[in-house]
């Protein structure tokens, strides 16, 4: 219990915390520690990374000072339940984000990127296992660009951004985990209280683009159409000349001049 805030008291209780110096990925980190057991919802932190892995088979490169950071649990969940965590990560990414900047300046774009003027500042991954109807365990990996943005921008379209640009905040990165944890611990209450439809309507209160003309990319089609909402199962609704087409995997552009 290293940071102000940790030491404040804003830790949840019931939630372990790890941070390393350096290791692999925290996601590989977080399967490792659930095959040999887990004292409880576990965060492991990592101060580096050197083979930090992004959605879609992408590398995630971690510069020093930024948040690289996984839960790794064990919800009583299916593997479609499990997977739509990752809205509830967003939102609590969004909540834990806004401590630092102007809300105004953050929105989320579907399924699970944060932006801040436009450009990408957070990104989510989850990873999990298990055969039964439950999933095992469920690693939810969160990379926040605090210090610096990556040089290597392969997408264009939402070049990343970290806070401390242009004269931002200087976030410590486990003070910010420590506001990260206690906005995941207040979402998992609202989910166990209320449901995902409250976790829904959080997040679309957030969503970037919402009612307008969006671009979504599968691997095998090119899909353009007014987002008009996500589902109870967390696809993306987008209205075509052909009907509503509910997509639950793609890469989403915006267009430009709206
Ligand atoms: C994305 O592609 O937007 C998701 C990026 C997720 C990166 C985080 S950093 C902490 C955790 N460890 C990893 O290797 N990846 C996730």
């Amino acid at each position: 219990m290293s940071t102000d805030a940790t030491a404040r008291g804003l830790w949840p209780e019931g939630w372990e915390r790890v941070v390393l110096d350096t290791t692999d990925s925290t996601m590989a980190e977080a399967a490792r520690r659930a095959a040999s057991g887990l004292a409880g919802p576990t965060w492991i932190m990592a101060h580096e990374q050197t083979a930090g892995r992004g959605r879609r088979g992408r590398d995630w490169a971690s510069e020093a000072g930024n948040l690289a950071a996984t839960l790794v649990y064990r919800p009583e969940a299916t593997p479609a339940e499990a997977a739509r965590r990752s809205f509830l990560a967003a939102v609590a990414l969004f909540e834990a984000l806004a401590i630092h900047v102007d809300r105004t300046r953050l929105s989320l774009k579907w399924p699970n990127d944060v932006l801040m003027d436009g450009g990408k500042v957070a990104g989510i991954l989850l990873e999990s296992a298990g055969q039964g109807p439950f999933v095992d365990w469920l690693a939810i990996g969160i990379g926040v660009n605090l210090a610096s943005a990556p040089g290597d921008v392969r997408d264009a379209a939402f070049p990343p951004v970290a806070l401390a640009d242009d004269g931002g905040p200087k976030v410590d990165a486990e003070e910010f985990l420590t506001h990260l944890a206690d906005a995941f611990a207040t979402q998992e209450g609202k989910l166990d209280a209320f449901g995902f439809g409250r976790i829904r309507e959080d997040w679309l209160r957030h969503a970037a683009r919402l009612g307008e003309v969006i671009v979504a990319r599968t691997g095998t089609e090119e899909i353009t159409g007014v987002f008009e909402t996500i589902d109870e199962a967390g696809n993306l609704m987008l209205r075509t000349p052909q009907g509503t087409r509910a997509i639950s995997a793609a890469d989403v552009f915006f267009q430009e001049g709206q």
